[in-house]
């Protein structure tokens, strides 16, 4: 087995060959896709990391290499000599890309042999998810999956280049550490040289980057391994990478400058395509207004509209009480709505219904005036106002909700991305980004009773809001961004305080004592006493990033070695059990 490979050394990847190479001799190696075997000819699509090729075993040719390729099966593993040659007419297969030609083999070493794969290995393979983690490495050999990776890595690169260029420095920042504030859950570690301590992993670099402000590096940035303990979706892990950055002596506009920037280098350089920029803004007041959400998918219209002053002093109980105790009705447009039947109708209202409305009242523009269930209980100049602020046009069809503005911007947000989805409006490859700005500096939070930060305790109030602090602090707005595609957050940041009073203000706020904060965040804190510069910076989800560019559906699949939706790893079986043993060094017992 060894001769081949001292004595051979691969010339080409499979899917790099092309028409170019007819004649060539050349040598090749990868696994064993599929074998047909066509009266006597024997075909092999020979695979690596780069495509297919097609090879031959002609029985006239080769008569001994021909009879060894009988032994081939599904995913061995085979080194190749052979000649480059064009497939004979109506033999060439255009969905492949290297489908013009074809290698005609003189000389096989199966290099391995290969049980058979638990699943096939065909590009829409349905097999169970769990059953794809547990073989991840040979999950890890389907082309789409591959091409995902070689992607990511070709967006790492392009990103580090880009800030090399821009004088960043990349900086490693520590894996064991202490809480940083990022709202999750913090992944504990126990410490055995001392006892009954705790490291936890980084939420994000958060707190070493605004060190690193203070040290003066100026510029930095690193991708980056992040750790979160929270539930997971089809866009979350538990351990995902940030491409991280931290600017000093900057405002807002220099970080935006900076990202646009750089998503117009990886979007050029990966996917070949042109960014405009700048990229639109909104506040997030805006965002909620229009769109009920603040990561809007400003890809197509179907704004949300205000119709509460409307119906204040109506006739009709149901929307006059929701709006005297507080509430708000608002309602999208549907263009052509005839394509949604009643039991489509009902279907939007159960939707609706799980993000807390109590109806999704409707009403539809047709030829002969308006028809609703509900128009009945309006008056005429009522009616005249919604058909004038909705710009009704006959066909459309218009859905309501009335409720507390929290409820009617998760319901009516949500919709209209569904409406989207099941209307099919979105265009292939449409690119939407925008920036969503001025994000409340704290909510607050029910079950805490007191305010909690929106994203983090050092993001800096907009100044001329700092005196709201003590009297609304709900009011006071963040300087703080996020950047949103095709209704993706893929990215957030914020100016950091740089004075220790204002810093001193936001705890008190936060209803964090001074022990709390000095325990928590202290080292922080005299940081900030000896000349810290302003500063600011952002980190993106790349994970996130990478989904959408590759138009991938789950996390998952843009993740070399991802957890399930239950944080395990099926392969490694982590996390797993230890012995009594390791327990007892980490002065550690288990209590069920
Ligand atoms: P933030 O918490 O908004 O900000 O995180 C930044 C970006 O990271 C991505 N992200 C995730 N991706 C996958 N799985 C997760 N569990 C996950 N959680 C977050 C999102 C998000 O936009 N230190 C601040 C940044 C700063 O202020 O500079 C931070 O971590 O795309
Ligand atoms: P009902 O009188 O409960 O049958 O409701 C009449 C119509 O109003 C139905 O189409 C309901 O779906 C709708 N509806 C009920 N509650 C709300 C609400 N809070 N907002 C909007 N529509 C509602």
């Amino acid at each position: 087995m060894a001769e081949f490979i001292t004595e051979r050394k691969r010339t080409h990847y499979c899917g790099s060959l092309s028409a170019q190479d007819i004649g060539k001799e050349v040598v090749l190696m990868g696994w064993a896709h599929r074998r047909r075997d066509h009266g006597g000819v024997i075909f092999v699509d020979l695979r690596d990391r780069e495509g297919i090729v097609q090879i031959v075993f002609n029985p006239d040719t080769n008569p001994g290499v021909h009879a060894n390729a009988h032994a081939i099966r599904s995913e061995f593993v085979l080194a190749v000599a052979g000649t480059v040659r064009k497939r004979p007419e109506g033999m060439e297969n255009p969905a492949l890309k290297t489908g013009k030609i074809e290698v005609l083999v003189n000389d096989l070493k199966i290099l391995n042999e290969a049980k058979t794969p638990p699943f096939p290995l065909d590009e829409d393979s349905d097999t169970a998810e769990s059953v794809r983690l547990k073989y991840r490495y040979i999950d890890l050999r389907r082309p789409p999956i591959q091409q995902n990776l070689i992607f990511r890595s070709n967006v790492a690169a392009e990103t580090r280049q880009f800030f090399r260029q821009a004088g960043f420095i990349e900086v490693e920042t520590p894996v064991l550490t202490k809480s940083t504030p990022e709202g999750a859950r913090d992944y504990l570690v126990p410490s055995r040289v001392n006892k009954g301590m705790f490291y936890a992993l980084p939420q994000s670099p958060q707190i070493f980057k605004q060190l690193l402000m203070v040290s003066g590096f100026d510029r930095y940035y690193q991708i980056v391994r992040c750790f979160r303990d929270e539930d997971l979706r089809a866009d979350r892990q538990p351990e995902f990478t940030q491409i991280d950055v931290e600017m000093s002596f900057i405002a807002e506009d220099d970080i935006i400058r900076i990202v646009e920037l750089l998503m117009q280098h990886i979007f050029k350089t990966c996917l070949n395509r042109e960014l405009s920029l700048p990229f639109p803004q909104l506040t997030y007041h805006d965002a909620m207004n229009r769109y009920g959400k603040d990561n809007p998918d400003v890809r197509f219209g179907m704004e949300l509209r205000d119709l509460t002053d409307i119906v204040r002093n109506s006739g009709f109980k149901l929307f006059q009480e929701t709006v005297a105790t507080g509430g708000v009705l608002k309602a999208v447009k549907v263009e052509d709505g005839k394509k949604l039947s009643r039991k489509d109708l009902d279907d939007l209202r159960d939707y609706a219904g799980t993000y807390g409305a109590k109806g999704l009242a409707w009403a539809r523009l047709t030829a002969d005036g308006w028809t609703s269930p509900i128009f009945k209980f309006l008056t005429a100049e009522e009616v005249r106002r919604i058909n004038e602020t909705m710009e009704a046009k006959e066909g459309d069809l218009i859905l309501f909700v009335a409720d507390s503005p929290a409820v009617v911007h998760a319901s009516l947000g949500n919709l209209r991305i569904h409406l989207a989805k099941i209307l099919n409006i979105l265009k292939p490859n449409q690119l939407a980004f925008t920036w969503v700005t001025e994000f409340p500096l704290m909510e607050y939070s029910e079950t805490e009773k007191r305010y909690v930060s929106t994203h983090h305790p050092f993001t800096s109030p907009v100044q001329t809001d700092i005196p709201l602090l003590e009297s609304d602090p709900g009011k006071v707005r963040a300087r703080a961004y996020d950047l949103v595609l095709n209704g993706s957050e893929i990215g957030g940041g914020s100016i950091r305080i740089h004075e220790q009073r204002v810093q001193a203000m936001i705890f008190k706020a936060l209803g964090l004592n001074e022990k709390e904060t000095r325990t928590k965040f202290g080292f922080l804190l005299d940081a900030l006493e000896y000349g810290t510069p302003p500063h600011g910076g952002i980190a993106f989800g790349l994970d996130r990033l990478i989904m959408i560019m590759t138009n991938t559906e789950s996390i998952r699949d843009v993740i070399a070695f991802p957890k399930t939706q239950k944080a395990t790893c099926p392969l490694t079986d982590a996390p797993s059990e230890v012995t009594f043993e390791q327990l007892l060094e980490l002065s550690l017992k288990i209590v069920q």
